[in-house]
């Protein structure tokens, strides 16, 4: 062993004062802190320091450390509104301390963590409702999506992982309003992304079935290979849900794959009030989901879901020198994108050994309910406006109306610049139909109605003091 990358005799002393860092930390994001803690000279200095050839003191090292967790920003604080948040679940933590101790490798069978990852896929499909044969654990939402289409792109183009798609005019469906994940995985998958489909929303800014059922017949019409539809549960930009037993009719109808991106709204599934948005779930043929969203364990861990378990040996399988295959078994590698693979999947399986199912429905009813509060008083608010619909999930689109106010675009970027600044609540805008909106989602255990509450508080009383860029016109 070579002692000078061992902590040796520190190594006790080290892992208490973590301890310590980490307590302090959790006893912080109880409650909301009222400003942004500044970045210090002394930290700038610190982190344009050159590569050090010497070592420090480990304690004094894990205090610098801390200092640099403290000015950042933090998911895991009740008011972190902004994109889509999480929590960084306190045993989530403590089980990403443990699996990166033993820094085991999902690569090839690992013994009981291979079995421990088995049982966590089979656990996440239970509480969604997704009939899953198989599936594993990805760095993200955005890998879980190229994984599935993969799957769909192998059993639409039979051998195409070999061939190439050169003779091939593949197409993929998506509401007009996915995540560019899927763009993406249309351009890694070359598909090309002028292969993606953008079908028209509803009101409800749901996927149109009647459009996705044209747009598939004229592709077919002109010999063009449908390879996947995807359904969104759970829009990035608001939260909508789209109708999944119409849209896995006609995939039936056409034998067509139907993925389901769930990665930020899928646990909701699980929550008897949201469960009925999510009917036809099992029918798809694949689902992404982010637990490292709305089932608050820190990033990163998506799963990806197959109700084949075939499929994604079809595609990703491969023989090498150097893996061993044993009694015709899958290796990970088998099935998944990935080599070198982290236990990902520890961190929910304590979560939900250690809370249960149910705490996690009931905390994700609670953003829901957080969310139609919010929608409630912003819009009986009279210098607030919403979405004509209610949020479906936990996103509250919502923009300040400046009385006379010409350019509420501008004002609305403005509120919440001032708002990042100011710091009690961080918030991100987004733009929905040309128009800038505020743009909060509920998916921490942390947030609490009063939270909500101050969110407009402060987002009226910073959008209603001068000097602002764009002042009211008389
Ligand atoms: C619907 C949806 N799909 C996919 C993704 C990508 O997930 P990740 O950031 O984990 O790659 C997101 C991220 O917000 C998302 O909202």
């Amino acid at each position: 062993m070579n002692h000078s990358l061992s902590l040796g005799a520190s190594r006790e002393a080290a892992l208490e004062h973590a301890a310590a860092l980490v307590a302090h930390a959790w006893r912080d994001f109880d409650s909301p802190r009222e400003s942004e803690t500044e970045i210090s000279e002394l930290l700038i200095n610190e982190l344009r320091k050159p590569l050090p050839e010497q070592g420090s003191d480990v304690i004094e090292s894990l205090d610098a450390a801390g200092d640099v967790l403290d000015a950042s920003l933090a998911q895991s604080r009740p008011r972190y509104l902004a994109y889509i948040g999480s929590s960084g679940l306190e045993i989530g933590a403590l089980a990403d301390l443990l699996a990166h101790s033993y820094d085991i490798n999902l690569a090839l069978d690992a013994r009981a963590a291979t079995r421990l990852e088995a049982q966590t896929i089979g656990w996440l499909a239970d509480f969604l409702g997704f009939p899953a044969r198989l599936g594993s654990f990805t760095s993200g939402g955005t890998i879980s999506n190229i994984t599935a289409l993969a799957a769909a792109r192998e059993r639409a183009l039979p051998g195409s992982r070999t061939t190439g798609l050169s003779d091939t005019r593949p197409a993929i469906y998506c509401s007009a309003e996915a995540h560019y994940s899927i763009t993406r995985a249309a351009e890694l998958l070359g598909f090309g992304r002028n292969a993606v489909r953008d079908i028209p929303i509803d009101e409800q800014r749901r996927m149109q079935p009647e459009a996705l059922r044209a747009a598939i017949a004229l592709d077919l019409a002109n010999g063009v290979t449908p390879v996947a539809v995807i359904a969104t549960a759970g829009t990035t930009l608001t939260g909508s849900v789209d109708p999944i037993a119409a849209l896995a009719d006609i995939c039936e109808s056409f034998g067509i794959w139907l993925h389901v991106d769930g990665a930020y709204g899928l646990p909701a599934a699980s929550a008897p009030l949201t469960a009925p948005l999510f009917a036809g779930l099992s029918r798809a043929d694949s689902v992404s989901v982010d637990a490292h969203k709305w089932m608050f364990v820190p990033k990163a861990c998506s799963a990806v879901l197959v109700r084949d378990a075939q499929t994604l040996a079809r595609t990703f399988a491969h023989d090498e020198a150097y893996i061993p295959h044993e009694d015709d078994e899958w290796n990970a590698v088998d099935i998944t994108l990935e080599y070198s693979r982290p236990l990902r999947a520890m961190k929910l399986w304590l979560a939900l050994r250690v809370h249960g199912a149910q705490a996690f429905r009931a905390a994700i009813a609670e953003n829901c309910e957080q969310a139609q509060h919010l929608y409630r008083s912003a819009s009986a608010h009279p210098r607030f406006e919403v979405l004509a619909s209610p949020p479906q999930l936990s996103i509250v689109p919502f923009r300040h109306v400046l009385p006379g106010c010409t350019d509420l675009d501008a004002h609305n970027l403005d509120v919440c610049a001032r708002m990042q600044r100011d710091g009690r609540v961080y918030i991100s805008p987004a733009t929905i139909d040309g128009q800038v909106w505020l743009r909060p989602c509920f998916t921490n255990f942390r947030t609490t109605m009063a939270d909500v509450d101050i969110t407009l508080e402060i987002a009226d009383e910073l959008g209603s003091i001068g000097p602002h860029d764009h002042p009211p016109t008389k």
